[in-house]
């Protein structure tokens, strides 16, 4: 058990933010972190769109590490890979505090922290400082200034500034927490901010081709992270546009916090506005990417994100289309070293099941294919 596992009693009794503060400065410091292989499970993925190489398939989810600072040291605690950001172009504090709530009585949060980091500049020189390590790729999750008169122009400058230090871009349209930006799901939205971001995409791939010469293997690969409160409709023009307008994106990552309340939640906190996550949102969420899976998969990669906290939520997220998970709120109940119990009885769940690699399990609960 690491320091920071153990830790955790006394970092809880903290409020929300105030532990995650500290919880950084901890992982900044480097006391006491372990040092288990991503691959100390024998569970490698590939992405098959993205050929992204991960050594197992159990990510770190955005909004931990908004400033790519600790990205080094949870490498540590076994992550197959992690995302960093949301990063907005310009420094943001973000909305009043308090705004991060526990909702201990059903393993949930709901945050409303508004995007809060120190811009696109910082957050680069951080990367150049320490860069993504060869087994752990790093993504750059980009965001939208609450004051931007331009959401998508903001996103455009987040490809280009951050292309050349990660390894991977997520383009973030499901944040709840800055107004109008889930807007950009929408059809016509969706349709411009694809088409732009994508001529982002391949002018900034051209840059770092032209200063990489012979080192460049090929576009980087995007996503693109969605809300799971999208009703049949919506997500039929999603699916729609992403096939067109969408086409040159890698994969989507499904899916960030939610607005709905779901019925049975037990903790005084759950009346507060913003986004939920954690428990309260890995049914929801598993439903909308075996939704999309059910018409995306094999021509982009999903990711599979929202209330994970086992082994068994990450298998399930694999069974409904996803190639890989990600998690962060489970981690301010139980602790950086639940990576380690996740991957490893991950492993124990394919095997009794037959399953020879995580590849083999994707998507195994959707309808065979008439
Ligand atoms: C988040 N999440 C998030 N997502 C994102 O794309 N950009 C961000 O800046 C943040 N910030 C953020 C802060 C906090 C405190 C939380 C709890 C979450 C959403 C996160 O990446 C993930 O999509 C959801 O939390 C669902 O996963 P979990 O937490 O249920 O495992």
């Amino acid at each position: 058990m690491s320091l920071a596992d153990l830790a955790l009693p006394l970092v809880k009794q903290l409020p929300p933010e105030a532990a995650h503060t500290a919880t950084l400065k901890g992982l900044k410091l480097g006391v006491g972190l372990p040092n288990i292989s991503p691959a100390s499970w024998n569970t490698p993925v590939r992405l098959p769109v993205s050929d992204l190489q991960l050594s197992n398939p159990v990510g770190l989810a955005a909004g931990f590490d908004k400033n790519a600072e600790v990205h080094g040291p949870m490498a540590r605690f076994g992550f197959g890979f992690l995302e960093c950001g949301s990063v907005t172009p310009k420094p943001q504090p973000g909305n009043p505090k308090p705004r991060v709530f526990r909702l201990a009585d059903d393993q949930g949060v709901i945050n409303r922290l508004g995007f809060n980091n120190h811009g696109l500049d910082y957050f680069v020189r951080r990367l150049r400082r320490a860069p993504p390590g060869p087994n752990c790729p790093v993504g750059a999750n980009v965001g939208a200034n609450k004051t931007s008169t331009d959401f998508i122009a903001d996103y455009e400058i987040g490809i280009a500034t951050v292309y050349p230090v990660c390894n991977y871009i997520t383009i973030n349209v499901s944040s709840p927490n800055t107004p109008g930006l889930r807007g950009l799901q929408d059809k016509s939205a969706l349709q411009e901010l694809l088409a732009r971001c994508e001529r982002a995409h391949i002018a900034a791939q051209s840059a770092y081709a032209t200063d990489h010469g012979d080192h460049d293997d090929g576009a980087k690969p995007v996503f693109l992270k969605l809300a799971p409160d999208l009703d049949d409709a919506a997500l039929a023009d999603i699916i729609q546009v992403i096939r067109t307008e969408g086409h040159w994106l890698s994969g989507l990552i499904i899916s960030n916090t939610t607005i709905d309340r779901p019925d049975g939640l037990r903790s005084p906190g759950q009346t507060e506005t913003g986004g939920l996550s954690g428990a309260p949102l890995m049914e929801k969420s598993t439903r909308v990417l075996k939704d999309i899976a059910s018409e995306l998969i094999g021509e982009f990669d999903l990711i599979g994100c929202g209330g994970i906290r086992s082994g068994a939520d990450a298998y399930a997220k694999i069974r409904a289309g996803a190639h890989a998970v990600q998690l962060y709120s489970a981690l301010i109940y139980h602790g950086p070293g639940l990576v380690a119990r996740i991957n490893a009885d991950l492993a124990a769940r394919l095997q009794s099941d037959g399953f020879s690699s995580v590849a083999a399990a994707v998507g195994a609960d959707l309808p065979s294919p008439a």
